[in-house]
């Protein structure tokens, strides 16, 4: 009898605490909870977790705060507000870093442009804008077969070491092959100083960082949405066969200059990449207090994210018809391509810290499009899930599975 005393109370407690909460928990977008804060309701959403935060931003208007734990130091803003956006990455640049969790998570990127700020950032970003513009560094792009390289540092070390030595040890600069590393040697050396190898190493790591994985994931929801819009992919072969002039062999000409017609296609990957962009969020820590535009104060040193998945598809922005994949989206009435400001088509980033590889990302993505589509017909395997995994680059889960045939032009 004694014990259902005990458990009647204890169910007692139970209800009042969970009415409290409730009460309490009325206005906020996740459930907070005593001790372990909001981070059950994360937690459980892990899997969906660009969804779940796009649905807790559009029902706060943009902008939340995440509370975790007592004693974590885990309050995180998130936002997709571009006014917050441009505010962070352009008005206050100055007053927003990388912050030192990114910097202890990313310790494999060195002191590469990636993981800087400030003056070594500064100095990265101005010697690569300038590598950036020789046709040398395009050529580059193949190096670094060595697909899990973030998993095993050691060896992505002794891989770029020992190419590095091997390049130093050819002396003449007439026998060495136009590519990244001798590039960034000759570039770099100025008088009798010679640009020292963690650096290169440092640089190396973070241009495959960025250019790698990135294309890869943008092409793969690309392939997935126009092989499941039919109009869009026929679309898409009708502007090619329109604007590209055929060579003899029955191959079109997919030079860059060819490349720069194909708005339509342009439109498409623009589409592909508002949708499910690469880098889905981004985070960054104010040096100083400030007021975002939206009203939120936030302290020095105080984690906010924004989620470039969210901003694309802010109805305010794209349009009720926000999750559709439409590329005519991007198209004026005069056929050309419609600008959006950065940090409204957040993708590539906003302001001094942008994508230093836009350019030459759309050059790759529209030669791969554009052969592929020619020549074969794509089809997605029925039933086989699609969802982006939980990972700094938005990959899929389970990879994208399809029935590959070639089609006859
Ligand atoms: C679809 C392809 C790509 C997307 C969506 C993309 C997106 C981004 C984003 C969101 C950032 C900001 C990252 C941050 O500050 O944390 C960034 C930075 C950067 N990207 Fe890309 N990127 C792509 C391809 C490339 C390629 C091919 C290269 C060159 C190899 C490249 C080079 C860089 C560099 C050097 C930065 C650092 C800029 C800085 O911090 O000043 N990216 N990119």
């Amino acid at each position: 009898m004694a014990w259902f005393g005990v458990v009647e109370i204890l169910l007692a407690i139970i209800l009042f605490t969970a009415i409290h909460y409730w009460k309490l928990n009325r206005n906020t977008p996740i459930t907070k909870w005593p001790v372990v804060g909001m981070l059950p309701g994360l937690l459980y959403n892990t899997s969906n977790i660009h969804d779940y935060i796009n649905s807790k931003l559009k029902q706060c208007g943009g902008t939340f705060i995440f509370e975790g734990p007592w004693l974590a130091n885990m309050n995180i803003v998130f936002t997709c507000d571009p006014m917050n956006v441009q505010h962070i990455t352009s008005t206050k640049f100055e007053n927003y870093g990388k912050g030192n969790d990114f910097r202890e998570i990313f310790e494999v990127l060195g002191d590469g442009i990636f993981r800087s700020d400030s003056n070594i950032w500064k100095y990265n970003r101005t010697l690569l804008h300038s590598i950036f513009k020789q046709e040398s560094f395009q050529k580059w792009l193949r190096v670094g077969e060595e697909r899990k390289f973030i998993e095993n540092q050691k060896i992505v070390d002794e891989m770029l070491y020992s190419e590095i030595k091997s390049k130093r040890d050819i002396k003449n600069q007439n026998q060495q092959k136009p590519d990244l590393l001798n590039t960034l040697m000759n570039e770099v050396r100025d008088g009798q100083n010679r640009i020292d190898d963690k650096f290169l190493r440092d640089t190396a790591i973070n241009l495959l960082a960025a250019g790698r994985d990135t294309i890869s994931s943008g092409l793969t929801w690309f392939f997935w949405l126009v092989a499941t819009h039919p109009f869009v992919e026929a679309k898409i072969l009708e502007e090619i066969k329109e604007r590209l002039a055929s060579k003899e062999d029955n191959k079109k000409d997919l030079g860059v200059e060819g490349l720069s017609k194909l708005v339509y296609l342009h439109g498409a990957l623009c589409e592909a990449l508002r949708l499910y962009p690469p880098v889905p969020f981004e985070h960054k820590s104010p040096l100083k207090h400030d007021v975002l535009p939206s009203g939120h104060k936030v302290k020095e040193n105080t984690m906010i994210v924004y989620s470039l998945y969210s901003v694309g598809r802010v109805e305010e922005i794209w349009g009720e018809d926000c999750l559709e994949f439409k590329p005519e989206r991007w198209i004026s009435k005069k056929g050309g391509t419609i600008h959006v400001p950065s940090y409204k088509f957040i993708a590539f980033n906003a302001g001094p810290r942008s994508c230093l590889g836009k350019g030459i990302s759309f050059i790759e993505m529209k030669l791969v499009a554009a052969a592929i589509l020619l020549n074969y017909h794509v089809h997605v395997v029925e039933d086989h899930p699609i969802i982006p995994s939980v990972s700094v680059v938005l990959h899929m889960k389970h990879g994208l599975k399809v029935n590959i045939k070639k089609r006859s032009i």
